[in-house]
Order: structure tokens, then C-alpha cells, then sequence
């Protein structure tokens, strides 16, 4: 079931959640954001008062998961957000604190594949977009859409300031940029599936394209595969 699920994976801020999200708008497809899980885990974490600078470990982890209730439910828009113990956690799960700890989370075992199978439970809605680090190499490999975005860390660290509609200045995006290739050296070098593209993923150097440029390219590969087979399923649009 996993094969109709369109995997979009990339290093931070390279801009795979509003393209994954105005490809799913544009297929008439759920969309189902990754990250937002691992920093609900962490806001979780942090919210039962485990100490993440010192106490990041199974051990800890074992134990919240015990209480710990995750659930993807439709808000009042009909889009699918993440549900942290009952409630919308909304923007705090993308407060710089639980942005400094979720890399750290994410490379726990326990963490991944806790998440991993809620994460495969998606493919029973069909043709999805899921979009993370690990969707095309671990999550489903069988997919047969992945995409992998990058872009220069420049650009990125002014696509992540203009995303939080800051003015900044040069030692701001500097120091930005420093914390998004903290999270990628991170993410690339853990043992448990680490952020690389799948080896069947084609990948999209986003850094001169605009966001409306990233979508139709992957939306227009996605149809014309679809219009391509001969069991051509009116799914997708
Ligand atoms: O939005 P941004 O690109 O900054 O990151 P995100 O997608 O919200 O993911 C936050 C963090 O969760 C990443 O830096 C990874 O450490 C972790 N993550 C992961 O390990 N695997 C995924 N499938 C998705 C996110």
C-alpha cells in the first residue's frame, strides 16, 4: 500500500513542508508532516519534565511513552495536525527550545520506531504526501515518488527567517544557518536511518526555484506517471 505514498524528504528548512503541503492541496491528497511528529515527542518530553540535556536517552523515553498520547487528527480547516495528551500543540512544537533538542531526540532508537509504526499506519488512507528525513530509504521504501529536496544553507536560513517573518541582519542568518547545519550533521550522521536520499529518489535543488516552481514540478511528475500507466486512477486530481 505504501507504493502510492509520495515521500518528500531533505535536509531543515529546504522547504519541504509548504511544498509537500501545496502538492497535496494540489492532488486533493492528505498531507502528513514527520517532523511535527518528532517535535511533538520532544515538546512532550520536555512538557513531563525529563531534563533533555542530560537525560536524552532510551531509559527516559520508555517511560514517557508509557503516557504519552500521539495522534494525527483533522482541525477545524479538515487538515490533518498533530495531537500532543488531547490537544493542538500549534506553534510551540517550533519553539527554539524544542528546535535545539529534536535532533538529538530523533536519533534515539526508541524514538524512531515508536514513530515509525504510526507513521506506516498512514498508507491505509490511500495516496498520501509524507514528508521528512527517513520517508523513501526506512518509512516506505516501496514508494515509487520520492523526492529529495536540498538547497544551498544560505538559502535555507533565509527561507527559515522569512518563514518566522523576522527582519534580520547578517550575524542573525549567520548564526542560523549554523544551527540548521548543527541539525543536518546531526540528522546525516546518526545510526538509525539517517537524512540521505533514497537511492531511486530523484532529487530537487530547490535554491534557484521559487515555491509555485517546486510544486508543479513534482505535481507534474506525479500526473504524468499517473497518466503514463494504463490503470490510470482518477486519485490524484
Ligand atoms: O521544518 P524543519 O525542516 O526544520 O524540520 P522538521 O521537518 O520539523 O524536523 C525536525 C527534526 O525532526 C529534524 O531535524 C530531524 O532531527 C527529525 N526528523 C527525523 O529524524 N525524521 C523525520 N522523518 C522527520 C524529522
Amino acid at each position: 500500500m505504501g507504493d502510492r505514498v509520495i515521500a518528500i524528504d531533505g535536509p531543515a528548512a529546504s522547504g519541504k513542508s509548504t511544498v509537500a503541503e501545496l502538492v497535496a492541496e494540489k492532488l486533493s491528497i492528505p498531507y502528513i508532516n514527520t517532523g511535527n511528529m518528532y517535535r511533538a515527542v520532544t515538546l512532550g518530553a520536555l512538557r513531563a519534565g525529563i531534563d533533555l540535556k542530560t537525560k536524552c536517552d532510551e531509559a527516559s523515553f520508555s517511560r514517557l511513552f508509557k503516557n504519552l498520547q500521539l495522534d494525527y487528527k483533522r482541525n477545524a480547516a479538515g487538515c490533518y495536525e498533530i495531537e500532543l495528551n488531547g490537544e493542538f500543540p500549534g506553534n510551540a512544537i517550533r519553539s527554539p527550545e524544542v528546535a535545539s533538542f529534536v535532533s538529538p531526540v530523533a536519533a534515539l532508537p526508541i524514538v524512531r520506531s515508536w514513530l515509525s509504526q504510526k507513521q506506516r499506519d498512514f498508507a491505509a488512507l490511500g495516496m498520501i504526501v509524507m514528508e521528512g528525513r527517513d520517508i523513501g530509504t526506512v518509512i516506505f521504501p516501496e514508494s515509487r515518488f520520492k523526492f529529495f529536496l536540498t538547497a544551498t544553507p544560505e538559502a535555507r536560513a533565509r527561507r527559515r527567517l522569512a518563514q518566522d517573518g523576522e527582519n534580520f541582519d547578517g550575524a542573525t542568518l549567520e548564526s542560523v544557518a549554523a544551527a540548521i547545519a548543527e541539525r543536518d550533521r546531526i540528522d546525516s550522521t546518526r545510526k538509525v536511518a539517517p537524512l540521505k536520499p533514497a537511492v531511486d529518489a530523484e532529487i530537487v535543488d530547490t535554491t534557484e526555484m521559487t515555491i509555485d516552481e517546486v510544486v508543479d514540478y513534482i505535481s507534474g511528475r506525479i500526473m504524468h506517471y499517473e497518466d503514463s500507466r494504463d490503470d490510470v486512477s482518477g486519485a490524484v486530481r
